[in-house]
């Protein structure tokens, strides 16, 4: 089949190679001009583990295009489809003025039937509003769906290769067909291509956001009381995710979540509520808990410090929003750090992918350090803030000896507290 991606970002970036790996020929398109002459030359803007090695041998094997030229990419494709950005607006609500603009230049670039299909994640009854765009534009026909992504970024291959589900919402089902069609070397093990209506698509996705973001804040509320109660939140979470339920999935206090997704999603389906007289209760609360999660981490730093951390050295560990990724959109920690900033702590930073993005963010405001153990020195505390596999197993004798003073925070809970207590530590973590 050949098909267009118009937006070459995580998710655009991802679905094209992973369509071209596939056998198919791909045209991604995205109007950033220098980011789509880096992917013409293999070098792709974005880490996500395994995405290199498909980008570079689709663009050898010549199933995998890179332009800014949309009119010619839909010109040549017959599956188009739409994965640029929906930030959030100031008031919350999802802006679509990208998928907006973009479906006006697909409509005026279409010269004969057309599959279009919208990934990126859209407020209830946005294709309908796409339909109408698409008819001012063209008199060719065309079918439209919903097909939104639910890839996890630092797995976003895997999961696009071996989704849970795939999701179609079209309101004809011959249209389906095709995107089944091109789905099915994806779920060859049995998952399900779930054909439901376009309303229904755009609301799944907001829903399983949701649902992820209200545990991981309901996980933190219970945290933050098992600190009051003196109880151990470690034991908690097993006990809730053995029970067949709850399960295991998403259970991890910490110092909130952050993202494009979860944050903004959330806002949004707030939005849709709001628009329908609808007051959407548990989600303002997970977004409320999850924004007083970060301060209270600062909080618990300064209480250590009576308040005085205008002359502390504060190691970071983690800057991107999660492990295995370089995104450091509404991550965490710019929130603790631009917290310890304001409170006047000098603060040393090391990531082992984000080091650009935390580049542009603070602007010489922190100093950026190349090893985690570069953090440490002279340090007056550690942060753990995102848990990458190389923070776990460190070499406490080492940290200890180089700190000023031997104080961690794990935002994470990626330490055992009694070995690290019985080394010399002063340890603190979320709700144990
Ligand atoms: N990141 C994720 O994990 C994830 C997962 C599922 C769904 N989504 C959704 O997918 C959509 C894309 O997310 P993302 O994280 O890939 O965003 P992104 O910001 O990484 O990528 C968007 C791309 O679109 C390009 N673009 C913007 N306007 C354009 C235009 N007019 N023409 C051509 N290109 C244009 C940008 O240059 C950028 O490269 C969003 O709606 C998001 O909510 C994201």
């Amino acid at each position: 089949m050949n098909i267009a991606v118009i937006g070459t970002g995580y998710v655009g970036l991802v679905a094209g190679s992973c369509f071209a790996e596939s056998g198919n020929d791909v045209w991604c398109v995205d109007n950033d001009a220098a980011k789509v002459e880096n992917l013409k030359n293999g070098i792709i803007p974005i880490y996500e583990p395994g995405l290199p090695e498909i980008v570079q041998r689709n663009i050898r094997e010549e199933r995998l295009t890179f332009t800014t030229d949309l009119e010619a990419a839909v010109k040549k494709s017959f599956v188009i489809f739409v994965a640029v950005g929906t930030p959030p607006q100031p008031n919350g609500a999802a802006d679509l003025s990208a998928v907006f603009s973009v479906a006006a230049a697909i409509g005026r670039a279409m010269d004969r039937y057309k599959v279009i299909v919208v990934k990126s994640t859209v407020p209830v009854g946005t294709s309908e509003k796409i339909r109408e765009i698409l008819k001012k534009e063209t008199t060719q026909p065309f079918d439209l769906m919903s097909n939104p992504e639910f890839l996890k970024q630092g797995a976003a291959v895997d999961d696009f290769m071996k989704p849970d589900r795939v999701v179609v919402g079209a309101d004809d089902i011959r249209a389906a067909e095709i995107l089944r069609d091109l789905y099915a070397p994806f779920v060859r093990t049995g998952s399900p291509v779930l054909i439901v209506d376009v309303r229904t698509a755009e609301m799944l996705k907001y829903a399983a956001n949701a649902f992820l973001a209200a545990r991981i804040s309901f996980m933190n509320e219970i945290a933050n009381l098992c600190e009051r109660v003196g109880a151990n939140v470690d034991m908690i979470r097993k006990g809730l995710a053995s029970d067949s339920r709850i399960g295991p999935a998403f259970l991890f206090p910490g110092v909130g979540f952050g993202g494009s997704c979860f944050p903004k999603d959330i806002r949004a389906l707030i939005d849709t509520g709001r628009q329908h007289q609808y007051e959407m209760k548990i989600l303002e609360a997970a977004a409320a808990v999850n924004s007083e999660q970060a301060s209270l981490f600062v909080d618990k730093i300064r209480k250590h410090f009576r308040g005085e951390l205008s002359n502390k050295r504060i190691g970071v560990w983690g800057l991107a929003f999660k492990p295995r990724t370089n995104d450091m959109r509404d991550a965490p920690s710019v929130k603790i750090i631009e917290g310890l900033l304001a409170e006047g702590a000098t603060v040393i930073a090391y990531d082992p992918e984000a080091m650009d993005e935390a580049k542009k963010i603070f602007d010489g405001r922190i100093q950026l350090v190349g090893s985690n153990y570069g953090c440490v020195e002279g340090a007056d505390a550690l942060l753990i803030v995102t848990e990458w596999q190389a923070f776990r197993n460190p070499n406490f004798e080492r940290m200890k000896g180089m700190m000023r003073q031997p104080v961690i925070f794990d935002g994470r809970n990626i330490y055992d507290p009694i070995p690290l207590r019985q080394l010399g530590f002063t340890y603190y973590s979320v709700g144990r």
